[in-house]
């Protein structure tokens, strides 16, 4: 059976039954990869041409249901097929792990949201906008991002939704010396960084956490790409992070940041309005430019919708919704 890598063009000998991420690892074809069993997404690539089927473990190889993207790593050939990978320069090989975690610290940042550190057993290999799962007790799972660069300790930023679980033990019984389950790395929006294009890095909410460690990750590369930075909060209450932030901007002095509140009273500085109309006001055309956008479903919907209407390349959105289940 043949199966034919694009953008390269290489023709390969593979067998019926194999994954997809199996045969391209076995002919040395570089390809993202990290959980090998469907849950970090990494793997994402697109199906040209043939049908591939789910693992046995997980039935659906398309993390999109209806879009020619499947996971390499679930993707069973039995035909041939012609598949596009994303370019090399882009591919991150960080094993996802499961480790204990340690509570470092637990404190809030604003009226509903938390800064918590951990220390994990051992230090955690990720790149820049990836995020990880802690488990607070058997069932009680949520994703966080990391809002540094991987080291000894990880620090994410919480929101606390009324009456779920997980907030409940964040802002009521969480505290120094505690252990958690984390497994991780995961996520498929990372900062891309061997390329010039300008970039567009979209937070809503707490997606100031992994925006923070994207603009750490491009500091720390020395990357010089022009660069905005688009945050949005409900209310001025919910602003929260912005000293962080600009201690961070004052390693990209070609950043240019805006912090859009949507209703009330505005602080100096500060935006009204919605981060897509903000966007859509300051830029006549999105083409060229690489967009990198964190927060919930509805928001990064509506800013990818934003994105694609001012021209961005498909290619070049990095979007990443945080969902929370099982409260
Ligand atoms: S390596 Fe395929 S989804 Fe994680």
């Amino acid at each position: 059976m043949e199966l034919v890598v694009r953008p390269s063009g290489r023709v390969l000998e593979v067998q019926a039954g194999e994954t997809l991420l199996d045969a391209l690892l076995a002919n040395q074809v570089p390809i993202s990869h990290s959980c090998k069993d469907g849950r970090c997404g990494v793997c994402r690539c697109r199906l040209l041409r043939g049908k591939v089927v789910g693992t046995a473990r997980q039935m659906r190889p398309s993390p999109v249901p209806g879009s020619s993207c499947v996971l390499a790593c679930q993707s069973v050939l039995t035909e041939d097929c012609m598949i596009e990978i994303p370019a090399p320069e882009e591919v991150v090989v960080h094993p996802a792990r499961t480790m204990k975690a340690e509570v470092v610290a637990v404190a809030p940042l604003s009226r509903d949201t938390l800064r918590l550190r951990v220390r994990p057993q051992l230090p955690l290999s990720f790149s820049p906008g990836q995020y990880v799962e802690l488990e607070f007790e058997r069932g009680l799972a949520r994703p966080y991002s990391m809002c540094g660069l991987p080291g000894n300790e990880l620090e994410f930023h919480a929101r606390l939704h009324p009456g779920g679980r997980a907030s409940a033990r964040l802002s009521g019984e969480l505290k120094p010396g505690d252990v958690l389950k984390l497994r991780g790395p995961l996520g498929i929006t990372f900062l891309r960084s061997r390329n010039e294009d300008p970039i567009l890095c979209v937070g809503a909410g707490t997606g100031l956490a992994p925006t923070l460690s994207i603009l750490r990750g491009i500091a720390a590369a020395g990357m010089k790409n022009p660069l905005q930075i688009y945050l949005g909060f409900t209310c001025r209450e919910d602003v929260y992070g912005q000293d962080e932030l600009a201690q961070v901007l004052e390693h990209l002095p070609a950043a240019c940041a805006h912090t859009v509140v949507a209703t009330g009273a505005l602080d100096r500085g500060m935006r009204r309005g919605l981060l897509t109309s903000a966007i859509a006001a300051d830029f006549p055309s999105l083409a060229g430019w690489r967009g990198y956008v964190f927060g919930s479903p509805h928001a990064v919907d509506a800013t990818v919708r934003t994105l694609r209407e001012k021209q961005m390349a498909e290619q070049s959105i990095y979007a990443e919704p945080f969902h929370i289940t099982g409260n």
